[in-house]
């Protein structure tokens, strides 16, 4: 029973928005407001560079790993882990703290891959990584890695509600970018 109260509670930590809560710190422009408009570490990096940037990634990628990890601490089944593993990333996309206005979740869902098994969350972060360094652009190297997730979910974790789980959130991040897609489509996308 107490179990399920990790699901709410990983929405909660899903909801702090790094993004907004950063760059509000280091005195920068509002990322809603700027930019792509988007609450994410890519945008952080367009308004306010590296630093202000790695510091949102850490953050997004942390309240995704944090409530993953306790849970798994607490030895929950593969049920509630997965239902926590979608709470934390919809916290993100629609945040209680922020007018449920949020980012599109690929700094979190790292995080949750991270959480869910180490190697998992390598590869997810290297598949982006290779992407990146081929394409150089974030969104297109974040829809490669968000596709290919739950194949790695299945390779490596092999739990049918986590592989489950991991696609609906594949495709909501692929939702998400819609913008991206069309600005990817056109060649305008920075
Ligand atoms: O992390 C989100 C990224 O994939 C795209 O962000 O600001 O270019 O829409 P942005």
């Amino acid at each position: 029973m107490m179990d399920w109260l990790l699901v709410p509670f990983a929405y909660l930590t899903g909801s702090v928005s790094s993004a907004i809560i950063v760059c509000k710190m280091m005195g920068l422009a509002d990322p809603r407001e700027n930019g792509s408009g988007n609450p994410g570490a890519t945008n952080v990096m367009r308004i306010g560079g590296k630093k202000a940037a790695a510091i949102t990634l850490v953050g997004d990628a942390l309240k995704g790993l944090l409530p993953v990890l306790l849970a798994k601490a607490l030895g929950v089944d593969s049920v509630v882990l997965s239902l926590v593993v979608f709470a934390a990333f919809v916290g993100h996309l629609y945040p209680i703290f922020f007018e449920f206005k949020g980012g599109k979740g690929v700094a979190t869902s790292l995080g949750v891959t991270l959480g869910v098994a180490w190697l998992l969350g390598f590869v997810v972060a290297a598949t982006w990584f290779v992407a990146y360094k081929i394409g150089k652009i974030s969104s297109l190297a974040a829809l490669v890695a968000a596709t290919l997730t739950p194949l790695y979910v299945w390779l490596i974790v092999g739990d049918v509600n986590l592989t489950a789980i991991f696609t609906v959130i594949s495709l909501i991040l692929l939702w998400r970018h819609k913008s991206n897609i069309q600005r990817l489509l056109a060649g305008q996308e920075s």
